[in-house]
């Protein structure tokens, strides 16, 4: 992984740790996933199911779907819409995946937001 990229704009924002593929980072709270992950230097957040040509954020609007990771043990979650959590586990995606299944408990529906 490369240095992290400075952002002046949220310099002295608070900080919150998160976890991205095993390794913890700090991103500012208010930003989002995607941005975390290009700020840490980390610029695939996934690869593709055929190729296995590696992808990263390109709308940064929900539009693309070019930023799809694994969140909390969620696959194919968009990188640019879900602000970061402390404690949040975040991996990178590699080839395809399978999309969640409906959940089987109304504990798990609420669970899966
Ligand atoms: S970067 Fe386009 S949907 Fe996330």
């Amino acid at each position: 992984m490369t240095q992290p990229t400075p952002c002046r704009a949220l310099d002295g924002a608070p900080q919150v740790t998160l976890t991205l593929d095993g390794q913890e980072i700090q991103a500012p709270a208010q930003g989002s996933v995607a941005a975390a992950m290009l700020a840490n230097g980390l610029h695939a957040t996934r690869t593709t199911a055929l190729s296995g040509a590696p992808r990263a954020p390109y709308c940064m609007m929900g539009v693309c779907f070019e930023c799809l990771v694994e969140i909390d043990g969620r696959p194919n979650r968009q990188a640019c819409l879900e602000m970061v959590r402390p404690g949040m586990q975040v991996r990178t995606q590699r080839g395809a995946r399978p999309f969640p299944t409906a959940p089987r408990s109304e504990q798990e529906a609420r669970d899966a937001g």
